[in-house]
């Protein structure tokens, strides 16, 4: 990576404000349901708390729409942490206020403190100047170890950057050199596997990868789409009836590039969208009257893992049918178990995905679980994330 890292500064005694993406999943009774995203960033937090920084976490979690909202509190986040790493995260009740300022100031060498929700300012999506340089006060360097946030421009993850000497955390870092290694040189057979609901999130990561990959596996419901492109009968299942054009010029141009592309052969169909709907398997890809595709079938399943068994390299993003309904993640927990394990290089990305391999039991075989999701996309498509141009680059 051309850029500077936490290790090209010198942290000691100064006041580092770390952007980190902890926004976990946190159910009903406000328990951290994965905690993947918070123990990726102790690699950073230990380096710098043992170089004697005194860190300042910043994060988001969820779309709280610019205001406070008890339900999106990062205190969960703070405890969780602060067990993982067996030392107090004095938590501030805002952003910029004087709690913040007041335990910013006070923070001694080696200490940690975690800043409230910075959405829950309006001012962070928008990337407002002066919220940015509000939050730049607070410290002396600035670390941005949120990979999953690395695609937005918001205050905390580009802005800031503006007021503080900017480098890259271990994870960002590590995110970056794994995915480019992985990208810039594929071993072939380069398989990719794309799931889940929409072609429309998808197309820039076809696009890129239809030069790089020989086989493109494509489950979920965007596998529908490109059903329904090609004249298949879906009766009631999901698809984008306006991207149809686009999965048609996807299937022509892979054609032309000698990019094979496999599309599900069978499904498990439900009459309803509904966790206990009654299933049944498809003979084809054609679905019976009054039923919708929940999952890939059992035909779809070894076809895939055939592709995946001959693999050299493989990238999976998005899961093969309706993963929160257990009847239906049948599809996504196989992949799951091949991709991890498959000799071949791997990189997962995505919420859904990342649970499988985990549950699979197998994750520590995966070469990179990324953790993010949106971003994990955009840097697949090969766009500029804006949390990483805005940091220092390299002498
Ligand atoms: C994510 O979960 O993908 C990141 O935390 C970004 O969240 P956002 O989509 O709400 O910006």
């Amino acid at each position: 990576m051309n850029k500077k890292t936490f290790k090209d500064v010198d942290v000691k005694g100064k006041k580092v404000l770390v952007r980190v993406d902890f926004n976990v999943p946190i159910d009903e009774g406000g328990n951290i349901t994965d905690d993947t995203r918070i123990k990726a960033v102790l690699p950073t937090i230990n380096y710098l708390v043992s170089h004697k920084a005194k860190v300042i976490l910043c994060s988001h979690l969820g779309r709280p729409e610019g205001m406070f909202n008890p339900k999106f509190t990062l205190a969960p986040v703070a405890k969780r942490l602060s067990e993982l790493i067996d030392q107090p995260v004095y938590m501030a009740s805002d952003v910029i206020g004087d709690s913040a300022k007041e335990l910013s100031a006070n923070l001694k060498a080696g200490e940690i403190m975690m800043l409230e929700n910075v959405r829950f300012h309006k001012e962070e999506e928008e990337n407002d100047p002066r919220f940015a340089a509000d939050l730049a006060n607070l410290a002396e360097i600035y670390v941005n170890d949120a990979f999953g946030t690395a695609h937005r421009a918001h205050a905390s993850t580009a802005g800031v950057a503006c007021y503080l000497p900017a480098v890259a955390g271990f994870l960002m870092s590590s995110e970056i050199v794994a995915m480019s290694k992985v990208l810039d040189n594929p071993k072939p057979p380069f398989v990719v596997i794309l799931g889940g609901a929409k072609v429309s999130d998808k197309i820039g990561v076809i696009t890129r990868l239809l030069s790089k990959a020989n086989t493109i596996l494509i489950g979920g419901a965007m596998a529908n789409t490109f059903i329904a492109a090609k004249g298949g009968k879906l009766a009631l299942s999901r698809f984008e009836k306006d991207k149809l054009e686009v999965a048609k010029k996807i299937l022509d141009e892979a054609d032309r590039k000698n990019v094979k592309i496999v599309l599900p052969v069978d499904f498990v169909v439900a009459s309803e969208f509904a966790p206990d709907s009654k299933k049944k398997v498809t003979n084809s890809y054609d679905v019976p009257d009054g039923y919708q595709a929940l999952d890939i079938g059992p035909k779809t399943i070894r076809l895939f893992k055939a592709e995946i068994k001959n693999a050299a390299t493989i990238v999976w993003n998005g899961p093969m049918g309706v993963y929160e309904f257990p009847r239906f993640k049948k599809g996504t927990m196989k992949i799951a178990k091949y991709v991890a394990t498959s000799k071949a290089v791997s990189i997962v990305g995505g919420g859904d995905s990342i649970s499988a391999v985990n549950a699979s039991g197998y994750a520590s075989r995966i070469s990179h679980i990324s953790t993010g999701g949106g971003a994990t996309l955009k840097f697949l498509e090969g766009a500029n994330l804006p949390g990483v141009e805005m940091l220092l680059d390299k002498d």
